[in-house]
């Protein structure tokens, strides 16, 4: 996709990524793809907005000459230092050595020891202004959005906020690089969510704090580094990231995550029940396979939905292997205070439920009803499973 004029003399200069596999080295994208959104101001002074990852050079620079030859750079702003945005950083300083680099304080030191930059770096206070001849731009620190340098860059006269990967998410812009002309918005808003809690999450009270603190700036475009510009309805994005962020620490929807692992079959026999007794309750439920599904997909509902079933059988006097990984992933996502119920078939000792419950104790998940069982299940204990389902789904949908 060529430059991409957003508002007069700025510029989308960005790429798309469809052949990373693993975002981070770990989440998948090999079906969605990435944007690596970057901008050019061209004013009297030239400023790029963040770069890109150290992939489709010639395309990122092709787009820079398109309006200003890479040389007259003046500034370039790193909001976040992560390689997916500074990748090309060296090989930019080569072209334009003049250019000088503006980031946070803690942004200098990560540049020296990231690429060995260190000249003609300088260090930005929050609320500092940059005047670039008619335009002012501002700079704010929102620091740990994700990581301890982050900051947001905002355009006074255009009033629109590179805000990074903030209000950004998974996926490959499809020629359409602005909310208004996208005609999938679901796509957008379920990969920001999977974004989010993939890489965001963690950070939660930091995002927060970062909405509150720029309430009052007003902004009309949202330009973030990844994925779709909010032009038409900046705020959709920004409702979107306070409603995840404020499910950390209260309540999330009364919705149920099932997530079950089996090796011979006896647990998701039970597994059918299960899911039978929850549905005629009545109230959204979704099923993951641990073995099937890779984690990055189940952390979204685990993160927005307020009950966890939980069916594995024990292995080696554990939790399921898969089953454990899932649960320790959303332990280390600091996925907190859910109501989680457990089932699982074993042979002769058990052991999972007990491991469930080590696992998940440091994040608060309050295991609220079990029901275990040997081997394959018999009728009578399906019959069980399927109130086991609906006592648990009962008690969600009260949100009790
Ligand atoms: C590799 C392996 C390890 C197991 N370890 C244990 C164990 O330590 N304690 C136990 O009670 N059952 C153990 N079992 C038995 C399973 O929990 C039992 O077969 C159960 O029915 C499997 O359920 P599934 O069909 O849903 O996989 C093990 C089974 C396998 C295949
Ligand atoms: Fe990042
Ligand atoms: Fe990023």
């Amino acid at each position: 996709m060529p430059a991409v004029e957003i508002r007069p003399n700025v510029y989308w200069i960005g790429v798309n990524d469809r052949t990373t596999d693993l975002f981070e080295g770990l989440w998948p994208i090999t079906q969605e793809g990435v944007s690596y959104n970057t901008y050019l101001i061209n004013d009297e002074k030239k400023a790029v907005v963040d770069l890109v990852k150290g992939l489709k050079t010639d395309e990122f620079f092709d787009h820079i000459a398109e309006i200003v030859p890479v040389p007259e750079i003046d500034y370039v702003i790193i909001n976040h230092m992560e390689p997916d945005h500074t990748g090309v950083l060296r090989t930019f300083r080569k072209i334009a050595p003049k250019a000088t680099i503006l980031g946070s304080a803690k942004t200098k030191n990560l540049l020296a020891s990231f690429y060995g930059i260190t000249e003609n770096v300088r260090a930005v206070e929050d609320g500092e202004m940059l005047s670039l001849g008619q335009k002012t731009l501002q700079f704010f620190s929102t620091p740990l959005i994700h990581w301890p340098e982050t900051m947001m860059t905002y355009d006074t006269s255009e009033h629109i906020l590179f805000s990074c990967d903030a209000f950004g998410g998974y996926g490959a812009l499809r020629g359409a690089i602005f909310d208004d002309e996208c005609t999938d918005l679901n796509f957008y808003q379920k990969e920001a969510l999977r974004y989010y809690v993939n890489i965001v999450a963690n950070f939660s009270k930091a995002v927060l704090r970062a909405i509150e603190k720029l309430t009052n700036v007003p902004v009309e475009i949202i330009a973030p580094s990844h994925g779709l510009i909010w032009r038409k309805n900046p705020q959709l994005i920004v409702d979107l990231y306070k409603k995840w962020a404020e499910y950390a620490g209260g309540p999330a929807e009364p919705e149920i995550t099932l997530i079950y692992g089996s090796m011979y079959g006896n647990t998701e026999t039970m597994m059918n029940a299960v899911a039978r007794g929850i549905s005629r309750v009545g109230i959204p439920l979704e099923i993951f396979d641990v073995a099937r599904t890779h984690v990055s997909y189940i952390l979204p509902a685990l993160w927005s939905r307020a009950g966890v079933m939980v069916g594995a059988p024990t292995y080696e006097g554990k939790m399921f292997p898969l089953m454990a990984q899932v649960l320790e992933m959303a332990a280390l996502k600091r996925i907190a205070n859910k109501k989680v119920a457990y089932f699982g078939s074993y042979g002769w000792s058990g052991g999972a439920l007990k491991n469930l419950s080590a696992i998940v104790e440091p994040v608060k998940w309050e295991l609220v009803d079990s029901f275990e069982f040997v081997g394959k299940p018999t009728d009578e204990e399906l019959r069980k499973g399927e109130e086991f389902g609906a006592r648990f789904a009962e008690l969600i949908k009260a949100g009790s």
